[in-house]
């Protein structure tokens, strides 16, 4: 498939510029805690290695592509309410002294039970006082700074139009319509009712009182929210235009008895089952194997349906970070993203330093997918090319620095010169300008990666 379709999704110059050095250093520092229990780690595979000193890496070897535009995936969202978020839950659901100075170590046993001890959490461990409310001032706090990073850069494309129904599904305290609220003032214009799902009726009530509270500081039209409780499968009266899902489908997936792949057909089905023929389907899921596996299935699953996947993918080809084997631990690349923290609010980066959950990156595994054509553009330039750069920065020889990039030439090789890196970030979408015939382009001999050098 041409990859020119996706063209019209970059707009035009670079717009972050972020001292990426530093965080690249962060990167790895959290990539080694992240990731330390897995033996497949995309990150690992991305340090240096000797199979880069190949005949590919040669330091005379000219530029084959040239830089036409690039477009970050996060975008900062200014609004102190995100920097205040603590204040909004306490004026919501306050703690007295004794319970807030308890809060760090419930937010630690909370995050044991999400991870390593999760065969212990029950269904509804989110209706348990205790761990709603560590829940809400740890990981919506951190939800809230991820998704409305993902959410502001998105194209409005990807989002429902006026009047639209909408459904959240294991909405918790409803974090994606909040983050919603907050990241896009257009969709603040528009009247959206959203069904609310969750197994847990106090984090869905606590969820939307959060939201009244945050919505009432921000001009808009208040969307109306509808909670129900119930199961992933519960009946919704109407069948939705958007339907928006964080972070459940990895909690479903502990839980089921089913393979991963049955499972995933299932709830495919159940997906479509909610939905009208033109509905917009935005999913994120946290940037780790398993969770990023299930995205990339259900990818496959609404390409085969006649659905475009808007973002991240460049191309609607075969993923070729697909996490295959993330079950049983492979060396396969995933599909994530991630951005540095150190702009993340002062107070949540403090709480998570109290709790001993320190956080020097934010990552997540998403896609938007949408049922309209795209706009197939007359081929103007056969040798543009659309990448999505999905790994942090790594050495190459020769002072310079490379990055895994999605393209449709499938794994690709970005490399830059080391004093331009500051200048590329996880997430980016470029568009370059391919100087040689592909039949030209050399693949690095470890990653098979077509090698895409600036
Ligand atoms: C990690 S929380 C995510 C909450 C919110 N979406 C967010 O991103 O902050 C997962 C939520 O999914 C809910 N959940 C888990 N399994 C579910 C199921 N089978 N049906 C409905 N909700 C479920 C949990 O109760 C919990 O509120």
């Amino acid at each position: 498939m041409s990859d020119k379709f996706y063209s019209k999704f970059i707009p035009s110059a670079k717009t972050s510029k972020k001292s990426v050095k530093e965080s690249r250093k962060d990167y790895k520092k959290e990539d080694r805690k992240e990731t330390s229990k897995k033996s497949d780690s995309f990150q690992k595979s991305a340090t240096p290695k000797k199979t880069f000193y190949n005949d590919n890496y040669k330091d005379n070897a000219d530029a084959n592509a040239q830089l036409m535009s690039s477009y970050p995936l996060f975008k900062k969202v200014d609004i102190k309410i995100i920097d205040n978020f603590d204040e909004i839950v306490q004026g919501v659901m306050p703690l007295n002294s004794r319970q807030l100075l308890q809060l760090p170590d419930n937010i630690r046993n909370l995050s044991h039970q999400m991870t390593d001890e999760r065969s212990t959490r029950r269904l509804g461990y989110m209706n348990d006082k205790l761990q709603l409310s560590a829940y809400i001032r740890y990981f919506t706090w951190w939800n809230l700074v991820r998704l409305s990073r993902l959410f502001s850069s998105l194209d409005e494309k990807c989002f429902p139009s006026d009047n639209a129904i909408c459904l959240d599904l294991g909405s918790g305290p409803l974090t994606v319509v909040t983050a919603l609220w907050l990241a896009r003032p257009d969709l603040r214009q528009k009247e959206l009712t959203w069904y609310c799902l969750d197994v847990s009726q106090n984090s869905l009530a606590a969820g939307e009182d959060i939201f009244l509270s945050v919505a009432a500081r921000l001009p808009g039209k208040t969307w109306k929210i509808i909670r129900v409780k119930g199961n992933f499968g519960t009946f919704i009266k109407q069948k939705a235009d958007f339907i928006t899902c964080a972070n459940m489908f990895n909690e479903i997936e502990q839980q089921g008895e089913m393979p991963p792949e049955y499972q995933n057909k299932k709830d495919f089905d159940q997906l479509i089952n909610y939905a009208k023929p033109d509905t917009k389907f935005l999913l994120i899921e946290p940037g780790v194997p398993k969770a990023a596996r299930t995205l990339t299935q259900f990818r496959e699953r609404f390409i085969k349906q006649g659905y475009h996947i808007y973002s991240p993918c460049p191309h609607l080809d075969e993923c070729p970070m697909n996490g295959f084997k993330a079950y049983t631990g492979s060396s396969h690349k995933w599909c994530n993203f991630a951005f540095t923290t150190t702009d993340a609010p002062k107070k949540l980066q403090q709480l998570s330093i109290n709790a001993k959950l320190p956080k020097e990156r934010a990552v997540l595994s998403f896609i938007s997918a949408v049922p309209e054509n795209p706009v197939v553009s007359i081929k103007i330039d056969s040798s543009l090319k659309t990448l999505r750069i999905v790994s942090d920065g790594f050495n190459l020889p020769y002072h310079r620095t490379g990055f895994y990039a999605c393209s449709s030439f499938g794994l690709t090789l970005l490399s830059v010169a080391e004093e331009e890196a500051q200048n590329y970030n996880s997430g980016d979408l470029l568009e370059v300008k391919i100087k040689t015939p592909d039949s030209a382009l050399k693949t690095d001999e470890k990653s098979g990666a077509v090698i895409i050098r600036l």
